[in-house]
Formats: C-alpha cells, structure tokens, sequence
C-alpha cells in the first residue's frame, strides 16, 4: 500500500540515482534537462508557488516513486512520474498516478494533463488506466498530450 508526502531534498539525492542514463532522463522529463540530472535540475521549478513535488513511500515509509504537479486556474498539470528502478514491473505505477490524480482534486482541480514519450508503453498504459485519454500528438518532438476530467466521479 502506497501513500504520499511532501518531497524533501533527502528524497531528491535518493531520486537522481533513479535515473541511470540519458535515455532514462528524456522518458522521465523530455527535452527540458541535460545528463546527468542534477539536484538542481530536479529542483529547479519548486520555486513556483504552483508546483508540488511529491514522494510515494511504501509501508515502510521507504521512498519508492515520485511526481510533480502544477495546478493553474484548475488545472493540474502532471508531471515527472517516475519509479525506483527496482519496483517496476508490479504494477505500482497505477498506484502512484492514482494517488497524483487524487492530490490534483485535493489542491482544486478539475481536470489534469500530462505530456508524454508516444514509445514510453508503460506510462502511456498506466496513464490510460487511470482513465487520461489522447488529446493530441506532436509528431515532431514524438510526444503525446492526455488529459482526465476530475469532474466526473471518482474511478
Ligand atoms: C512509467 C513507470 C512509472 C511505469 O511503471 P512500471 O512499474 O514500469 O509499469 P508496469 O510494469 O506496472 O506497467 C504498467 C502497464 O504498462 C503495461 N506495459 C508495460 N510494458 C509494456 C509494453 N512494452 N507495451 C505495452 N504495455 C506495456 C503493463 O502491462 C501495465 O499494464 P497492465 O497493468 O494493464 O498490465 C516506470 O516505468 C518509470 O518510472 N519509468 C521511467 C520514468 C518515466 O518514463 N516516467 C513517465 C513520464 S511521462
């Protein structure tokens, strides 16, 4: 069982290690950072009163994954989801974009977007799970928009 909690900056030197390489870095964040991640290239945004960094701990308040929302005139925006290398495969993902989408509610909004790699299969299936549909497509930078109405109920 997964919870949440505000995303400290011990938490941010465990996460860096959670992205070994340049193809790893460009599935979890797109174009904008350069390998190797650094501390301040996770953090940089946070000093953006709409953004939240999240933690999901497991049962043993083990940090396991993390996420990043954005929310503006209600709507959030999702985004760096990412797992410990050494969880995947479990379907804790699912987990984790459930409990994002929930805090998305809970700061207000009442829809949530995301970007995404189109050849990222895992993320694009646990995203559409969680119920976001394909809103477009850049052909060009090989990365897809979706979206999820918080509007209507609860999953
Ligand atoms: C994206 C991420 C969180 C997904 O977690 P995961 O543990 O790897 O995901 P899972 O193995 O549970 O797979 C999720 C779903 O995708 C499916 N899937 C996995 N690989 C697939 C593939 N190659 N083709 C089609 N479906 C695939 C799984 O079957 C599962 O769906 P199901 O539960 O309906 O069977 C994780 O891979 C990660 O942290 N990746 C690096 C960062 C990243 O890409 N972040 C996304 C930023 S948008």
């Amino acid at each position: 069982m997964l919870s949440i909690r505000p995303r400290s900056s011990d938490d941010c030197h465990l996460i860096v290690l959670w992205v070994p390489d340049a193809e790893a870095l460009y599935l979890f964040a797109g174009p904008r950072l350069r390998w190797p991640l650094t501390l301040d290239q996770l953090t940089m945004d946070e000093r953006s009163p709409e953004r939240t960094a999240w933690v999901a701990v497991d049962a043993g308040r083990e940090p396991i994954g993390q996420f990043e929302l954005t929310v503006h005139d209600g709507h959030a925006h999702l985004g760096r989801v990412l797992l410990d290398p050494t969880v995947r495969g479990r379907g804790l993902a699912h987990d984790l974009v459930r409990l994002a989408v929930a805090r998305a509610r809970a700061l207000g909004a009442t829809s949530i977007g995301l970007n995404v790699v189109m050849g990222n299969r895992p993320a694009v299936r646990t995203y559409e799970r969680a119920g976001f549909v394909e809103t477009s497509r850049q052909d060009a930078v090989g990365s897809l928009a979706m979206t999820l109405n918080l509007e209507t109920p609860v999953r």
